[in-house]
């Protein structure tokens, strides 16, 4: 275990069924479709790595890199595409991959952006929901767990740069928090 954890909220053994869950869901809804999926980096990277490999349908992978939160644990309220994706969006299913919804900002506001590209579907998904901290009304249309409102780390979320790579979903010990 890594000496900066808490408690693990999820365990990479669960980790592995809702992958299962959130790729049938996704595959079902696209079908025969093509879909792009975005991932949002860099959380996204670990989540979006192992969900692809659980779709059906025709992926192409892209990504975008969008700024909200600074080094700590607070959020700006407002986004700033700091890298733009490389696919033409109009006209095709786009499916945009995230680790986590907080405020909801990152996720409306990408929407609201990516819109105006002209995509034939825009749909969303992530693995963890705080739906406490909720700011924006937004709900994404595929999501993997409903979380408190604790500081987590683990399967690509930081703390300050680190703690990325841990499989685990997990609590950070407050001493580690600067
Ligand atoms: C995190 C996370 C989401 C966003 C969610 O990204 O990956 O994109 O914050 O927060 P919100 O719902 O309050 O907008 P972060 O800016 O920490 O960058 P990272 O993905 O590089 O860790």
């Amino acid at each position: 275990m890594n000496k900066a954890v808490k408690r693990v909220l999820i365990a990479e053994s669960d980790i592995e069924g809702k992958l299962k869950e959130l790729g049938e869901k996704i595959s079902r809804c696209y079908g025969d479709e093509e879909v792009v999926v975005i991932s949002i980096l860099k959380g996204a990277l670990v989540f979006t790595a192992d969900l692809i490999r659980r779709l059906e349908c025709d992926v192409v992978l892209d990504s975008m890199m969008v700024s909200s939160y600074g080094s700590g644990t607070y959020s700006s309220g407002k986004i700033k595409i700091v890298q733009d994706c490389r696919e033409d969006l109009k006209g095709r299913n786009v499916l945009v991959v995230d680790d986590i919804i907080d405020t909801g900002n990152t996720l409306a506001q990408l929407c609201e952006f990516l819109k105006t590209r002209e995509p034939k579907s825009l749909r969303t998904c992530v693995f963890l929901d705080k739906p406490s901290r909720r700011t924006v009304e937004y709900t994404p249309d595929f999501s993997g767990y409903e979380i408190p409102d604790a500081f987590v780390i683990g399967y690509g979320l930081d703390y300050d740069g680190k703690y990325r790579q841990l499989p685990y979903v997990a609590e950070i010990k407050e001493e580690f928090v600067k």
